[in-house]
């Protein structure tokens, strides 16, 4: 295993491309099973999600080829197992979405029930639901789904709570379903309208695109396509952040600031200088602290979840109190034990966590325990004086490509290390 060994205290100023989406290239690479020939992905990032999910589909009979750092040709046309078993299914729990296509496209499919996370149970009734409504039999024993259909038909869904993963399964199942699928409270994540927009060039019909009310008419087949991943929104929020919690001034290029105004407008608010330009946002924190503000996490366009630990690492340092609340997962907080390590003054009551900006953290020896929680590991790191030791840094190799190299090419002063 590795570690990540940060002295911080330095300002990071530079510029830096960013990465394709996480969440928007692995549906995507799932609906590469709906297709009748192969799909290019370009624009896709390097992470170990993205190995998983390939690997998955090798299990299941596909071929691919990396033709570059960033382009896959996959082909998931003619899988012969359709089995998704536990030991690649319990290290990436977006592995559910080879449900909707599968049916979809076999009529059947055994997926091994995704565990829980370090951010909550994760459920997914919502999926299975929605696909019982659109004439699937589906039976849970011995910790797999077993799932079939002797044709897909399209209906009426609604979801009683927005869903992003249900969302895409459905859309996904729907596409060739026969008939008309309405979904009503879709998840309006921007990966969603990338899948969408993905689907409709394989020959889908899906219209209501990025709203709250989807309507997909099932065709007989997909082709397959050439298609150019969004950037990850995610990604580049936590390098803004980066910058702000240095008091640094960086530019990300290969953005798009659309689909970011609620991050934007909260790093405004603590004080710091937005320039957009194209495809590339630009922070100056002009070496000032920043300022406290509250947050609440909910469904897109509100304040995205994944962005909820890396904002309560720079509340930490900033000047004055705040309160960050979050909506979506119970569990999201497994990253203020470690930051209260460092310094932090925080207080968790119930999903709200009250924090007391100190005036700087101090390095200590960390526990990284889930994706999100690790990279506000990292920031606290950039920010605290002294020296910071990140254990378990795989969790930060799901969603952050090469992160130390792009850290280091902003100055900061990290190095990965074996334990
Ligand atoms: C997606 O997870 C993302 N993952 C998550 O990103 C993101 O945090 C989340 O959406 C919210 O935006 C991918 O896209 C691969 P949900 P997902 O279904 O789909 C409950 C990251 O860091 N729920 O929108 O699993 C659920 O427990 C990851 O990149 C049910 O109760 O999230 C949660 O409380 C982390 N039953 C809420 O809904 C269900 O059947 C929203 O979850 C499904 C979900």
């Amino acid at each position: 295993m590795y570690k990540l060994v940060i002295h911080g205290g330095k300002p990071l100023h530079g510029s830096i491309k960013s990465a394709g989406s996480k969440n928007s290239s692995l549906p995507i690479l799932f609906a590469s099973i709906l297709a009748d020939g192969p799909i290019t992905l370009n624009n896709t990032p390097q992470l170990s999600d993205i190995s998983t999910t390939l690997r998955l589909l090798m299990s299941m009979g596909a071929d691919f080829i990396l033709e570059s750092d960033s382009s896959l040709f996959v082909d998931s046309s003619k899988l012969d197992n359709l089995v998704a078993d536990y030991n690649l299914v319990k290290t990436m729990r977006a592995s559910i979405l080879v449900l909707g296509p599968m049916l979809a496209r076999y009529g059947k499919s055994k997926v091994s029930l995704p565990g829980g996370c370090a951010i909550g149970t994760r459920p997914v009734d919502l999926h299975l639901k929605a696909l019982e409504e659109l004439n699937a039999k589906i039976e849970v024993k011995n910790g797999y789904i077993y799932a079939q259909t002797d044709g897909l038909i399209g209906s009426d869904i609604y979801f009683e709570r927005v869903t992003v993963t249900a969302t895409e399964n459905i859309i996904m199942a729907a596409v060739l379903a026969k008939g008309i699928t309405t979904i009503n409270n879709a998840a309006q994540e921007p990966e969603i309208s990338d899948l969408c927009n993905c689907l409709n060039k394989m020959g889908a019909k899906i219209s209501g695109i990025g709203s709250l009310i989807i309507t997909i008419e099932g065709v007989e087949k997909l082709h397959g396509v050439q298609y150019s991943v969004c950037s990850d929104r995610i990604e580049i929020a936590t390098y803004l952040v980066a910058a702000a919690i240095t008091g640094g001034s960086i530019t990300v290029k290969n953005a798009n600031p659309q689909v970011m105004h609620s991050v934007l407008r909260k790093l405004v608010e603590i004080g710091a200088d937005i320039k957009i330009e194209n495809e590339s946002i630009s922070l100056d924190m002009k070496g000032r602290r920043p300022k406290a503000i509250n947050i609440k996490t909910g469904t897109y366009p509100n304040f995205p979840t994944d962005m909820q630990a890396q904002f309560t690492a720079l509340n930490a340092i900033a000047e004055g109190r705040s309160s960050i609340t979050e909506n979506i997962f119970e569990n999201r907080f497994m990253h203020i034990p470690e930051l209260i390590r460092m310094g932090a003054d925080l207080v968790l009551e119930g999903n709200t966590v009250v924090c007391k900006g100190v005036k700087s953290l101090t390095g200590a020896h960390v526990m990284a325990t889930d994706l999100r929680a690790s990279a506000s590991l990292v920031l606290a790191g950039l920010a605290a004086t002294g020296k910071t030791v990140i254990e378990r840094v795989y969790h930060l190799d799901r969603g952050y490509e090469t992160i130390e190299e792009k850290l280091k090419s902003l100055g900061a002063d990290i190095e990965r290390v074996q334990d």
